[in-house]
């Protein structure tokens, strides 16, 4: 009886660690809540004094309270570590807010980032100034951009879409009010497409006007149009839509004048016109051009873009450009283009330049992190933030179905825009869901 107790138990006990061992790799979020993150709290509650001591984040007490120690409490004076403010667990780690005591600054404790997140043993730790004397330290229990989950409460809204997630476990979002304009770059099959396909699936939620610009014959783009005002395959038909573009623009600050506003979003909402986002797939097909003659086209497309980067903000149009290089390659025009276009994000690239040409001008020490992106991550990227600061990112997996789905359930909200009516793409009709055959089959001999 005795023996089969004991066998009852060990193998109970390696079920368990075997369903620990599995929940760690298959569900780390689990995992994390119901082991890992109580054995980091614990970790760190514990240790906290002792690893602020060594990593150098501490600071002497001020006069008058090592006096105060060392006479009224009798006690040894020691050095003061930050005071914990809030402790705060996530789905993918723990928050903990820090006010820092004066002689310690937040650089100070970003440099230590490193040492804490071994001291703790943590996936990440990123250091975050909230308000001046406060950091809040974000901590990662696993690696969050493995298999990518959006947090719940990541929405889009007003013109906020999020599109991606940060290292850090918070959500990055695409803000066409704080970076009307924006670039995406990266190799060939590093993920642009897929960011700009979870763009599009937050953005057919919103009250805008999507238009495409797809010159590879609208391979990413055409399965969208129940949601596009207008989409283009051809260079040819992209200078035309450019054009039409432009115009709405200055009619729109013919308006802005009438009312005496400089900004769309100053006038009364029912004045107000729809914002347009122009989302450009591959921009190099619109600056490349193969004959002489293409040359002329190529001038007007590369003018409309430049005029459009740099006015249309106030007219809420914006420019949302993917390529896989933009410098002065590209040709005449290329780099004031690029100037105007102020939100980065750089996927893998294959060489320095390349991370150089999105980065440098912005954020010059994010260039090495866009050039470590492994391959075999594709999605992953290094994103400027409208603050100046960077991170890395990576976009969930969304199949096109998906994309698809989205944008025929919200097919009403195409607005109404006869300027756009001649580059409204066809929509294919629904094919009817396979089902089962009303013919009732007979046998061919009988
Ligand atoms: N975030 C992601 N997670 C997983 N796979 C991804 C992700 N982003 C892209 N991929 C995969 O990588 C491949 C290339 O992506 P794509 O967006 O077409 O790249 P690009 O447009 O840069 O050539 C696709 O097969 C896609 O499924
Ligand atoms: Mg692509």
């Amino acid at each position: 009886m005795a023996d089969l107790t004991v066998w009852l138990e060990a193998t109970g006990a390696l079920a368990g660690a075997g369903g620990v061992g599995f929940a760690k790799a298959r569900a780390p979020r689990v995992y994390w809540s119901l082991v890992g993150m109580p054995l980091a709290w614990g970790r760190f509650a514990l240790s906290y004094r002792s690893t602020m001591d060594v990593c150098g984040l501490t600071v002497q007490p001020s006069g008058l309270r090592a006096f105060m120690t060392r006479n009224v409490a009798r006690r040894e004076v020691q050095p003061v570590p930050p005071k914990i403010r809030r402790v705060r667990p996530t789905s993918t780690g723990l928050r903990v807010t820090l006010r820092l005591p004066a002689g310690l600054e937040p650089a100070d404790v970003i440099a230590s980032s490193e040492r804490l997140r071994h001291a703790w043993g943590v996936h990440s730790v990123t250091v975050v100034e909230t308000k001046p004397g406060f950091v809040e330290l974000r901590m990662t229990g696993y690696d969050v951009l493995r298999r990518v989950r959006m947090p719940r409460t990541a929405v889009p809204h007003d013109l906020v879409v999020p599109v991606a997630l940060r290292e850090d476990g918070t959500a990055f979002e695409r803000d066409y009010r704080k970076a009307p304009m924006a670039l995406t770059l990266g190799a060939n099959h590093s993920g642009k497409s897929m960011y700009q396909r979870n763009l599009i699936k937050g953005l057919a939620q919103l009250p805008v006007a999507l238009v495409g610009i797809d010159c590879k014959r609208g391979v990413e783009q055409s399965a969208f149009a129940p949601r596009l005002s207008a989409l283009v395959t051809k260079p040819d038909d992209a200078a035309s839509l450019l054009a039409v573009l432009v115009a709405e623009m200055e009619d729109r600050f013919d308006l802005l004048s009438l009312h005496g506003v400089s900004d769309v979003w100053e006038l009364p909402e029912r004045l107000r016109p729809v914002p347009v986002v122009v989302l450009v797939d591959e921009v190099a097909e619109l600056f490349l051009i193969s004959a002489k003659k293409d040359e002329e086209r190529r001038e007007r497309i590369v003018t409309a873009l430049i005029r459009l980067a740099q006015m249309a903000r106030a007219v809420g149009i914006y420019l949302e450009i993917c390529g896989q290089r933009f410098g002065s390659e590209l040709g005449k025009g290329a780099t004031m283009l690029r100037a105007q276009l102020t939100g980065r994000v750089v996927h893998r690239v294959n060489d320095k330049q390349t991370a150089e040409m999105g980065l440098a001008d912005v954020a010059p020490d994010a260039v090495p992190a866009a050039g470590l992106i492994p391959m075999e991550r594709p999605g992953t990227a290094v994103a400027v933030d409208s603050t100046g600061g960077w991170s890395k990112i990576r976009t969930p997996h969304t199949t096109r179905a998906e994309v698809v789905d989205a944008c025929r359930e919200f097919a009403h909200l195409v607005p109404d825009f006869p300027a756009l009516d001649p580059f409204r793409p066809l929509v294919p009709a629904e094919v009817p869901a396979e089902g089962p055959s009303l013919v009732k089959p007979r046998p061919v001999i009988d």
